[in-house]
């Protein structure tokens, strides 16, 4: 903490599904600081997942004054930005501020019926052409109208419900009222159109949303508002808000056409800038928004995992075959390969690029020689290999890997990124410290109170990459890939 309290530091509150995150950094980019909680995940039914609104807005704050408290007091931050979750929705009532109903999470597949029938309706065209996206109830808007239909608590609020994604929340409660989302959040709610990054009106005729419940989409940076100056002792300008994935992508400096970087963290996200092309794919990946910054929004070409790291949680918290998630680099290590077991880790359904939302995972290829390791390292395998098929895809889309950057809690596992170089067979770079998503957002927040003229000048607070080059046999290569395929096809 040398020199903490002499200088003016950024505080970023990454707000992501599994915990909430308060961390300083200077304007080298260097981690000064760091609070963490834990979130309380609630499954209340099968393919279910939700999160207490409160505790998310009363955890991040704990996490936020001690951070104060350690800087010096409130004058010592320059600015706030916040990385959140994105998707998750909060409703709650303007009057009182307090939550109704829990928030529905992003990995919360209960609007698959709803978006199967949309889907049989003729809809998807509509869906993709406006939002970018596809018909899948990953995105906002089925679970913002599953509120509407569901919570009569919500419903009977009128003129009193608002409803947005987790920034929204937190700027609502940090800001004393203020009702604001950025365009990279705005964009994954299927209700934004992605040209224009305003709320679409077929968009919310088609999902019942009324434009009034919604927040105003701003920019990712700037001095977006202000905190209550009772939270923090002194006012703090918020001056960045970002999508998590679309901040890691910030904080990985892939800031020009083409860069492409993969997050591994609950799930794994891959995202590939577009420069400012809005891109609607065939392939069945996503077109977001990257940015927004002084009205001009850039843009990235999505692939959404929806399980990496949550599969290590499931061996850990519900097989119970490792303690901690960190023993897998050495049972995988520990074998010459999983022995033929392939795992599909379909725990809430499957995202890009097969969009199966009903899908549910698979162990296979179990035999009596099969033990802890050969399981957990199957389990390490499946990231590589559901790499390898949004490889494929974007290929197809016409925007080809040359490099990926990879990040996230999980890319620290070195057996991880050598494998992902392996079966891509592509050079991965992996950054020395992969907590880009907070540094993004310390990037905007600096860009936002103008101590940065852009996030290219902004991209100094990015550190050195370590690098990964495929050494794999050709034929392991291929008999893995073609155990995987066999798989995913049953
Ligand atoms: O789209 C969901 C994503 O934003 C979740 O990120 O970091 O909580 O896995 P993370």
């Amino acid at each position: 903490d040398s020199g903490l309290k002499d200088e003016r530091l950024f505080l970023v509150l990454d707000e992501g599904t599994t915990s909430t995150r308060a961390i300083l950094y200077d304007d080298r980019g260097v981690r000064r600081a760091m609070s963490q909680a834990e979130l309380t995940q609630y499954y209340p039914a099968p393919g279910w997942v939700e999160h207490d609104a409160a505790e998310i807005r009363d955890r991040t704050i704990e996490c936020a004054r001690e951070m104060v408290a350690r800087a010096g007091g409130a004058d010592r931050i320059a600015a706030i930005g916040i990385a959140n979750q994105r998707e998750t929705i909060v409703a709650w009532d303007r009057t009182s501020g307090e939550p109704v109903g829990r928030a529905i999470v992003w990995q919360d597949r209960r609007t698959a019926v709803q978006c199967a029938t949309l889907r049989d309706e003729g809809h998807e065209a509509l869906v993709s052409d406006r939002s970018g996206l596809v018909l899948d109830p990953y995105f906002s808007a089925t679970k913002i109208a599953w509120v509407l239909a569901n919570n009569p608590e919500a419903r009977a609020l009128g003129s009193r419900l608002a409803v947005g994604t987790v920034e929204s929340w937190l700027v609502w409660n940090l800001t004393g009222g203020l009702h604001i989302s950025d365009a990279s959040n705005a964009s994954r709610t299927m209700l934004m159109n992605l040209d224009s990054g305003r709320w679409d009106d077929d968009l919310l005729a088609l999902h019942g949303v009324p434009r009034s419940i919604l927040p105003e989409i701003v920019d990712s940076c700037g001095e977006l508002g202000s905190t209550s100056a009772d939270i923090f002792g002194a006012p703090i300008p918020v001056c960045g808000l970002i999508g998590d994935q679309q901040g890691a992508m910030i904080g990985q400096a892939c800031l020009a056409d083409g860069q492409t970087k993969a997050t591994l963290g609950t799930g794994a996200f891959i995202l590939s800038n577009t420069g400012d092309r809005p891109v609607r794919s065939a392939h069945r990946l996503l077109g977001t928004v990257l940015a927004q910054v002084g009205g001009k929004r850039s843009y990235a070409l999505e692939g959404s995992i929806f399980v990496a790291g949550s599969l290590v949680q499931w061996l850990r918290d519900k097989l119970g075959i490792i303690k901690d998630a960190s023993e897998t680099e050495a049972l995988a290590r520990s074998v010459e390969s999983s022995g033929g077991v392939t795992i599909l880790p379909a725990l809430s359904g499957l995202g890009a690029p097969y969009w199966r939302a009903e899908a549910r995972a698979v162990i296979a290829g179990l035999t009596h020689g099969t033990g802890r390791a050969e399981i957990a390292r199957a389990a390490l395998e499946s990231i590589a290999h559901q790499l390898d098929d949004l490889k494929t895809a974007y290929a197809g889309d016409g925007c080809p890997w040359n490099r990926l950057r990879l990040d996230g809690g999980m890319s620290a596992n070195d057996w991880v990124a050598q494998d992902i170089a392996d079966i891509l067979g592509l050079g991965v770079e992996r950054p020395h410290d992969v907590e880009t998503t907070a540094r993004g957002a310390a990037m905007l927040a600096a860009v936002g109170i103008g101590r940065f003229s852009s996030l290219i000048e902004a991209a100094d607070m990015c550190g050195q990459s370590d690098r990964f080059d495929p050494v794999i046999k050709e034929d392991v290569r291929r008999a893995r890939l073609a155990d995987w395929h066999r798989l995913v096809a049953q």
